[in-house]
């Protein structure tokens, strides 16, 4: 993180706004004010699409006219968010520079078009981004009424040019050393592949290698340098022109071409872009499921995110273009809040007339007026916005953690084997996740990287891969009376994708008290399920189905809690618990259904005496807490089509929203103050 923290006073209100589009039309610039105005508006983000304005011919540079823009409207006390305009270029350019255009895997040269398909590596872009940045920095950047840089727009995609393949080979001659080493640790030994010098090595193909796993795991992580190299480039270049302003960029919905992680310290404040497929299964699946996103866009800097992007309406790059039910642009917003976000901001202010995203939901439709659905239930939303101002840079304190690590994805999708039809990584993760947090405790989303102290309970999902001396914090985390529940297929390789050797998981069987033994993939369709042992000391006492894998396990010291019912290894264990020095070690060694989770979870939680916000929360109700020094802010929402009934915490006071005795309506939000 840079030295940079972004502070408002306010949460940000608003979003996406391209006058570029509109500047033949000035009446509709006035008329735009007037209605971000009344809809609480405070914040527009401009400059990510606007290079061919800015700079119609080489070296031609007018930024006069966006300067007018954030001047109006900093006198109507809406600020700006400056957009670098790196995710799409003019036309001259790519003319003038053709190498600035990306490479495919196939070794095919793009055409002009679309966006985020530039070379990162070319010094031919760079060079032209920086001089662009450069001088927004100087010339709108330092305006007082710009809060925050926002490089490019959704970093994304690979390049495979020459250019990207020479620094490829550089960045594995400075990991590696020498082809020696890196023959080693990728074994490459395998049908024969090994290099004889750096020079041979070749990108991820399928004209050639895509069966080296460590070579793709490698090609991903330097992608991700790559690239955040390239976001520091721009970053240097705003702050060459003279304006030293906090820096964000947006991130995607679990998005796994790049490793976020690795931009912590070229931002100062994690933003993302929101648009789940609402309506499209029970809204409360769905809520669970942004939640994650935004607990994990929280947990890259642990502390207050941006919502950079949502859609007030449809979406009309999914597959359907689905309408916003009464009360969740709202209630999407304010979830954003409760996760920790100081922003609820939208994809478009202003519909575009052409193109691609003439009918993506807008705050401000082509009809233009302000008696729409969308535009009042937007104005709803920001007069909510502005009565939780308080809560601006209060934090999550989170007391749970789910470990779901990007290079651990890479490695266990690409594989081979146990499953070539589906890994349930992120579904164990959500599974996970959406059990912990019916438990109402805050839950920071972390990977391997990240420190285990301080949490009370951790939850590892398919842990496939070992990195960063993961096994080492699971260790002292539970040595030092941490509670971990890890899954099936946990520990099994190095981060080269080498596999351990003497027993998995690697350097924790003593930890769980057990070694796995072999791994089952069931087909599509296929099931098996767990019994409870009679006596368990959790007190489970039914039966649940499990899928695609069964992990067999042989115990040594573990108790087990649940066996198979089926197969040759029925009675083998399910579920297994291990006390290791103060802490508690739980062992699941099937994808088990989500209500298995569910009650093991909130087994755990009670019989290890963890504090939580509220006794029995409905299906359907998130809880969450953000706290200042003085209170402690409790959000209940409601993700049912009806109204629920919650037992309030106590001596809390209803603070914002309505409720009558303890029933939350649909979709509705309330938050309760307690003094601390
Ligand atoms: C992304 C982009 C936006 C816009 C929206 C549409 O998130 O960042 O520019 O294209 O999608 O949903
Ligand atoms: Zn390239």
């Amino acid at each position: 993180m840079s030295e940079h923290d972004f502070k408002t006073s306010q949460l940000l209100f608003g979003g996406d706004y391209n006058p570029e589009q509109w500047l033949d039309y000035p009446e509709i610039l006035e008329r735009d004010i007037e209605l971000f105005k009344q809809a609480g508006i405070n914040t527009v983000t401009m400059g990510m699409f606007s290079w061919s304005r800015l700079e119609p011919e080489e070296g031609q540079y007018h930024v006069q006219w966006l300067l007018d823009i954030v001047d109006r409207l900093y006198q109507n006390g809406i600020y700006t968010i400056l957009g670098t305009p790196s995710g799409a270029r003019p036309n001259w350019l790519a003319r003038q520079y053709p190498q600035v255009l990306r490479v495919d895997s196939m070794r095919r040269r793009n055409l002009f078009g679309g966006r985020q398909n530039h070379c990162y590596t070319s010094p031919d872009y760079r060079k032209k981004v920086w001089e662009i940045n450069r001088l927004l920095g100087e010339k709108i950047g330092t305006h007082p009424g710009v809060i925050l840089l926002h490089l490019s727009n959704e970093y994304g995609g690979d390049c495979h040019c020459p250019l990207c393949q020479a620094a490829f080979r550089n960045w594995l001659k400075e990991k590696y050393g020498t082809i020696q080493e890196l023959n080693r640790r990728w074994n490459t030994e395998f049908w024969s592949h090994t290099y004889q010098s750096f020079d041979q090595i070749e990108s991820p193909s399928p004209l050639g290698e895509m069966m080296l796993h460590a070579l793709t795991l490698d090609w991903k992580r330097f992608v991700t340098d790559q690239t955040a190299d390239f976001a520091r480039m721009e970053k240097e270049a705003l702050y060459a022109g003279g304006c030293k302003k906090p820096v964000t960029s947006n991130f995607m919905d679990d998005f796994d071409g790049l490793n976020y992680r690795k931009f912590k310290d070229v931002i100062d404040v994690a933003s993302w872009d929101s648009y789940p497929e609402w309506h499209r299964k029970p809204e409360k699946e769905t809520a669970v499921e942004t939640a994650m996103q935004h607990d994990f866009m929280r947990s890259l800097l642990k502390k207050p995110h941006l919502m950079m992007e949502s859609s007030p309406s449809s979406t009309n790059w999914q597959d359907v273009s689905k309408l916003r039910k009464p009360g969740v642009i709202r209630a999407a917003s304010l979830q954003a809040v409760a996760h920790g976000s100081d922003s609820a901001l939208y994809f478009q202010l202003r519909q575009s007339r052409g193109a691609s995203e003439k009918f993506h939901g807008a705050v401000i439709d082509h009809y233009g007026g302000e008696d729409t659905r969308v535009y009042r239930e937007v104005c709803e939303t920001g007069q909510a916005l502005e009565a939780l101002s308080e809560l601006t840079q209060t934090s999550v304190h989170a007391q749970a953690a789910v470990v779901y690590d990007t290079e651990n994805r890479w490695a266990v999708l690409d594989a081979q084997g146990p499953r070539n039809i589906g890994m349930p990584y992120k579904d164990t993760a959500v599974k996970m996740y959406s059990a912990i947090r019916r438990q109402g405790l805050n839950t920071d989303i972390i990977d391997m990287e990240d420190p285990l102290d301080g949490y009370q309970i951790v939850l590892i999902p398919m842990a496939y891969l070992f990195h960063a001396d993961f096994e080492q914090k699971v260790r002292n985390f539970v040595e030092n009376g941490g509670i971990a529940v890890m899954t099936f297929w946990s520990g099994i390789v190095d981060d080269t994708d080498a596999c351990f050797l003497g027993g998995t998981p690697h350097s924790l069987m003593d930890v769980f008290g057990l070694r796995s033994t072999e791994i089952d993939g069931l087909y599509d369709g296929e099931e098996n399920s767990a019994a409870p042992v009679k006596g368990n000391s959790l007190g489970l006492d039914r039966t649940y189905t499990c899928r695609n894998l069964c992990e067999l396990v042989k115990t040594s010291g573990a108790e087990v809690l649940m066996e198979y019912e089926k197969d040759f290894y029925q009675g083998l264990p399910v579920l297994t618990r291990h006390a290791f020095g103060k802490g508690k070690a739980f062992y699941v060694c099937a994808d088990m259904e989500q209500a298995f989770y569910t009650d093991v979870l909130t087994r755990i939680i009670k019989q290890e005496n963890v504090s939580t916000p509220m006794e029995q929360i409905p299906d359907g109700i998130e809880v969450s807490t953000r706290e200042s020094s003085e209170y402690l802010y409790t959000f209940v929402q409601n993700f049912n089509h009806e109204p629920v009934s919650v037992s309030l915490p106590e001596p809390a006071v209803l603070w914002f929203g309505t409720e009558t005795k303890g029933t939350v309506p649909e979709y509705g939000t309330v938050v309760y103050r307690t003094k601390k």
